[in-house]
């Protein structure tokens, strides 16, 4: 179950999520968000991810960019066997998965790359594997290349540390398999909290974590994020000493939402922040200011220069909306100081605009709806959209129709395979391909049916309910399958179509 060579849970994969901060595109808004230039958004660059798991993320960059290479690693077999036939199924030939050991890979030969990635792989591995890491990052990363590497954080995860420290108790104590051990483990915990330990009156945090994150939480996701032998929460300054060596400087947040000070810290925490000698400082103050719990961070090969020209490039950058302006009041995200909404005024005009299409925030300050508004509040209004998760950046108009046909693809064999699972049981994607911004969109099986049906020119009720399993009582399906068709087809031209999804 636990590989005792590697102290990593291979019995059951990870779940199968896209995760935005791993587009490249995204990190070029992320890099100018941050003050920097951003690699050229046009020239085709190579793409690593390590750990990628089922690699849906890597399989949706790679579709909409057909011109750029990507290569996911990660050694559950399972996984890249998956990643390898969807691949295949959808004739991506610029994408291969490896099923190797990070530490097979500094010696082996491959082409330099422009972008490695790994999302929650750093903190989940020993001490051993990270120094692999590294050792990839010095021999594969290309000068003034880019790393993104996500992590659990201190100060954030120091009562997490002691939670896990009870689950692991009950996993000990619990019988094979997993699941069984995992329940046990949840199960002790729960007992402590129900019995009024003093622990959890001290960290009413971890209360809520228990009855709201790892109570309800799918197995598989629990077995990994807190019955890994290895499991380990970082200060920023220890992730910046261990990237040294291999010539990584900090290059920002790829969290857009961490960059929007106002939202998170009173302006006597923002004034200490702005006045650290050092960046280690500065990192270290913002995360015990907002007690942060996750990093999602950029790293550059190379020196890390401010630039003004990344203020030009906010303001060239076009972004699409996926939301109409009906639905204005659900814009929000959740920073960790509380939740983030755009302005009503102008925000409701934004939206509107950027309903009839992707636009410039000068683009949108043309608009009759906005006159009189400065232009800096309309950026600033988009990038709240945008680190939200309601806008994207998208990718230059040029070669979108390669883009297009080949996101179709993929697009296609992804919902053929969830439309399955929906049917008999199995795994879910539940992401498609978008090839206006290069990243995924979520999805549920009965939108990607719909999709399908599109595609195939059949009628898309009738085609999703045919995947509804054997034993739903007919009539409910269809009034389900009934009323979700009435929203997409009033609604699906601004969430898919402007997305290039349909
Ligand atoms: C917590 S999961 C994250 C998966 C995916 N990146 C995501 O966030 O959805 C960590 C992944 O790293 C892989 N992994 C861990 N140690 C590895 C190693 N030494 N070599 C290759 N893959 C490894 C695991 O199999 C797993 O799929």
């Amino acid at each position: 179950m636990t590989d005792p060579k590697k102290g990593y849970i291979t019995e059951v994969p990870y779940p199968n999520v896209y995760h935005r901060e791993l587009n490249p595109s995204f990190h070029a808004l992320a890099l100018n968000a941050n003050g920097l230039s951003s690699p050229s958004r046009v020239t085709p660059y190579t793409y690593l991810e390590l750990g990628c798991a089922w690699g849906l993320s890597t399989l949706i960059h790679a579709a909409a960019n057909p011109d750029s290479k990507f290569v996911g690693v990660d050694f559950n077999g399972e996984c890249i066997a998956a990643a390898n036939e969807i691949a295949k199924e959808a004739k991506l030939t610029n994408v291969e998965f490896l099923q190797a050991d990070f530490a097979d890979l500094p010696d082996r030969v491959m082409p330099g790359f422009d972008t490695i990635v790994m999302h929650g792989v750093w903190g989940w591995i020993d001490q051993k594997g990270r120094d692999q890491i590294v050792r990839i990052l010095d021999r594969h990363l290309k000068p003034e290349g880019h790393a993104f590497i996500s992590y659990n954080a201190m100060p954030g995860n120091a009562p997490v540390d002691a939670l896990r420290r009870l689950l692991q108790v009950g996993f000990e104590l619990g019988a094979e398999p997993l699941f069984n051990k995992v329940n046990a483990g949840v199960g002790i915990a729960g007992q402590v909290k129900d019995n009024g330990a003093r622990f959890f009156a001290a960290h009413p945090m971890m209360a809520e974590r228990m009855d709201h994150m790892i109570k309800p939480a799918p197995r598989d996701y629990l077995a990994h994020e807190y019955f890994n032998a290895d499991w380990q929460p970082f200060y920023f300054t220890d992730v910046q000493a261990q990237l040294s060596p291999a010539g990584l400087a900090f290059a920002g947040s790829a969290h857009l939402l961490d960059l929007i000070d106002d939202a998170q810290l009173p302006e006597a925490a923002r004034n200490h922040i702005a006045g650290a000698p050092t960046i280690g400082t500065r990192e270290t103050l913002r995360d015990f200011y907002i007690n942060t719990l996750f990093r999602r961070d950029l790293w550059r090969r190379g020196q890390v220069a401010q630039t003004k020209d990344s203020q030009d490039a906010l303001m060239t950058t076009k972004f699409v909306i996926g939301q109409g302006v009906e639905h204005f009041d659900r814009i929000a995200g959740h920073a960790m100081l509380g939740e983030v909404r755009p302005k009503a005024d102008p925000g409701r005009a934004v939206v509107a605009v950027l309903e009839s299409g992707p636009k410039t925030a000068v683009e949108v300050s043309q608009d009759s709806a906005l006159a009189g508004v400065e232009l800096g509040v309309i950026l600033e209004t988009m990038m709240v959209l945008a680190a939200v998760g309601a806008a994207e950046p998208i990718l230059p108009e040029a070669g979108f129709a390669a883009r297009k046909e080949s996101c179709k693809r993929l697009n296609m064999a992804l919902a053929q395979r969830t439309l399955s699972a929906a049917k008999t049981g199995g795994r879910e994607w539940q992401s498609l391909a978008s090839p206006v911004t290069g990243g995924g969109v979520a999805t549920n099986a009965v939108i990607q049916a719909f999709i399908l049906a599109g595609h195939q020119g059949v009628e898309p009720m009738a085609f999703a309910a045919s995947f509804a399993p054997d034993d739903a009582p007919a009539a409910d399906v269809q009034e389900h399958i009934r009323k979700l068709y009435e929203v997409f087809e009033r609604e699906s031209g601004t969430t898919f179509g402007n997305l290039g999804i349909v």
